[in-house]
């Protein structure tokens, strides 16, 4: 049922935090700071906690997603929490055969392929999403002042893996398929914008204060096929939130050429791979806040060139109404988590960008 219960945007918890100020693109005492892929193998606590365990079979239950998603937010003082789980959860939870093989991503058992294996993809039954709003309600009271982020991947990066069966360099199966058979290709994209819809909806319902869509692979297609093939089932993902009160954000990979359509997704805040820098960035989609855009290759430099570069990240970023500091994609395996709790700090330190102006 939702907003049965107290909603921390609904209640004014989290409508003064510094990220959702900054996705609405209202200024606050610091620009806000997080990292996609924060929870995770960076960090030897959760090394420890998923030990031998199977990666999905953890996002299903829910105490283990709280601990997991609160270690970031704990150690390295990040101003919000993205909860725990995987853009592949709402395809397992209807019923489809994936699994996430270490060190390699979502493996299918059976591809889909053709227009017979799209109609016979499940329908995702809401009650199969108890287990994640479970976990978004013990974060939640956990969480205090501090925002979910709720996530979900977008249709086209769900629908490359179903039609791939696994990773894949440049999604040519997926390609393939959208050219040779569009209206199979468009009933994949409606199911996978259905599951991502729904599994962001639920998150968004028990108590998540943002939300976030992941575009990963939009940047293996041309403008004009991503417009008229894919956009619009993106834009349904979204518009799964339809009535909920959460500042929306998307993140595409490689999304330099479609940058200015993101706000017709109905997205309120536009996230920026390390490829485009910000002021570039903020003449393309004029008055939208932004987030990004931290290069994770510098995570692996010494110190002082990490500094220099978020400090230009952070003056280029001013070019925006508002900023939320990330990186421009996720946190790599091997990264010190040391690096990314200084980050936080010396972010943090740089005080409002009002003053810094
Ligand atoms: O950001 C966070 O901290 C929240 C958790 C999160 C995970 N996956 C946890 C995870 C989020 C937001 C995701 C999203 C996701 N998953 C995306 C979109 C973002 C992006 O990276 O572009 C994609 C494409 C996936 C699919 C996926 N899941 C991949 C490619 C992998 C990596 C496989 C590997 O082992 O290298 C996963 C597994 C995964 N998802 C892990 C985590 C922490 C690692 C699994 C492990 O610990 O064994």
């Amino acid at each position: 049922m939702p907003l049965a219960h107290t909603h921390p945007i609904v209640d004014g918890r989290t409508t003064d935090a510094p990220l959702v100020r900054a996705y609405r693109g209202q200024l606050a005492q610091h620009t806000p700071v997080w990292f996609m892929r924060q929870a995770g193998r960076s960090l030897p606590e959760y090394r420890e906690l998923r030990a031998g365990g199977d990666m999905l079979q953890a996002c299903l239950d829910p105490a283990m997603v709280t601990e997991i998603t609160l270690q970031p937010v704990r150690r390295h003082g990040v101003d919000a929490a993205i909860l725990f789980s995987d853009i592949v959860i709402p395809v397992l939870l209807a019923g489809v055969d994936v699994e996430i093989v270490p060190g390699r991503g979502p493996v299918f058992a059976s591809p889909v392929r053709t227009a017979a294996d799209v109609a016979a993809l499940p329908t995702l039954d809401g009650e199969a999403l108890a287990p994640i709003r479970e976990a978004v309600r013990l974060l939640v009271a956990e969480l205090g002042t501090t925002p979910l982020i709720a996530f979900a991947g977008a249709p086209f990066t769900l629908a490359s893996y179903m039609v791939e069966g696994g990773p894949s360099k440049d999604q040519m199966r997926a390609r393939t398929l959208m050219m040779s058979d569009p209206e199979a290709w468009s009933a994949l994209l409606a199911w996978c914008a259905g599951v991502s819809g729904a599994f962001l909806r639920a998150q968004v319902e028990e108590g998540a204060s943002a939300a976030q869509v992941f575009d990963s692979w939009v940047g293996s297609l041309s403008r004009d096929t991503w417009r008229t093939s894919v956009a619009h089932h993106t834009a349904r993902t979204f518009g799964a939130l339809d009535g909920l009160a959460v500042p929306k954000v998307h993140f595409g990979l490689g999304s330099a050429s479609i940058l200015d359509l993101a706000p017709t997704l109905g997205a309120d805040a536009v996230g920026v791979d390390w490829r485009t820098p910000l002021d570039e960035a903020a003449r393309i989609v004029p008055g939208w806040p932004l987030q990004g855009n931290v290069d994770p290759a510098v995570l692996g430099a010494p110190w002082d060139v990490v500094e220099a570069h978020v400090l230009d990240v952070l003056r280029r970023g001013r070019s925006a109404p508002a900023h939320v500091l990330n990186l421009g994609h996720g946190v790599p395996p091997e990264t010190d988590p040391t690096v990314l709790t200084r980050i936080v700090e010396l972010v943090h330190a740089q005080g409002s960008p009002l003053e810094a102006a």
